[in-house]
């Protein structure tokens, strides 16, 4: 069951929780402290914002309780030229060292990922995180096998019988993100972005990934590999990441097209 609690003593009745509900479903009381509109029960999104804004710590919900919610610290907030640099040297990786990444450094990239935007809040991604290097080569043949059958991307098939993989490129990790679509109306959105904030991660921890998109494209079409995701009943792959230490180092940020935009 939802519901706020606020502190009376502490409340400056700011109603930045009122300002910042994105369903208005915070009003005043009599006294004009906040309170929770019984519209709430079905509508609140348990997005936190309320609890998480109040400027004067006042305020307290059931679905993110204050105290499990840390501070927002701003020494450890990187300079914009930090981001910037750090986004612009990202790149996809093809090369990867034979190291695994660990089981712990691959938990915590993903649990970052859990903090990407979502539709309505609705959280819908699940992971399936092949650890497994071999279980990846794997994978990686059933693409192309299917790539075969098809017949398409003939020098991707021969490189595979020649013993290399541009598949999935050999990275000895493979993150793959599924969903139920009827769990959120956007759920190739809310795949995607919780795949970059993985990537993201990933980049700000030394790792190496590229998006799996050949693979992405088997796991939809090709029954083969969709038998040996075994996925939940009615979840679809959107997207996925090739993960792992790269082998080279990149030493340059290379050119990209001019901004496409129109200004009114
Ligand atoms: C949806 C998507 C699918 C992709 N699939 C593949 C893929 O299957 N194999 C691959 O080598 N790169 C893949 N890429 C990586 C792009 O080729 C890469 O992002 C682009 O060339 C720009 O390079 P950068 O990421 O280093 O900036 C994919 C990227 C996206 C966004």
């Amino acid at each position: 069951m939802i519901s706020i609690s606020v502190d009376q003593e502490q409340c400056k009745k700011c109603y930045s929780c009122i300002a910042e509900c994105p369903f208005d479903l915070i009003n005043q009381d009599k006294e004009g402290f906040p309170q929770l509109r019984k519209a709430a029960i079905k509508k609140c999104i348990r997005c936190g914002h309320c609890m998480a804004v109040c400027l004067s710590d006042a305020l307290d919900i059931t679905v993110s309780p204050f105290a499990e919610s840390p501070v927002v610290d701003k020494g450890l907030l990187p300079s914009p030229e930090s981001v910037e640099h750090f986004l612009l040297s990202r790149r996809s990786i093809r090369t990867y060292k034979k190291r695994p990444a660990g089981h712990s450094t691959l938990k915590s990239i993903l649990d970052i990922s859990r903090y990407a935007p979502s539709a309505h809040n609705a959280q819908p991604v699940h992971w399936l995180m092949v650890e497994n290097p071999d279980e990846v080569r794997r994978l990686a043949g059933m693409v192309v096998d299917w790539m075969t059958e098809l017949k398409v991307f003939p020098g991707l098939t021969r490189a595979w019988t020649q013993g290399q993989d541009k598949v999935l490129r050999g990275a000895p990790h493979l993150a793959i993100a599924h969903a139920d679509p009827a769990s959120s109306e956007h759920p190739i959105e809310d795949c995607t972005l919780a795949t970059a904030y993985l990537d993201l991660a990933a980049h700000s921890q030394g790792l190496g990934s590229c998006w799996a998109g050949f693979l992405v494209q088997a796991a939809m079409h090709y029954q083969p590999i969709i038998d040996a995701l075994d996925l939940p009943e009615n979840h679809q792959v959107y997207t996925a990441l090739m993960l792992g230490y790269p082998k080279f180092r990149y030493r340059h940020i290379p050119q990209r097209d001019e901004l496409k935009i129109i200004w009114r």
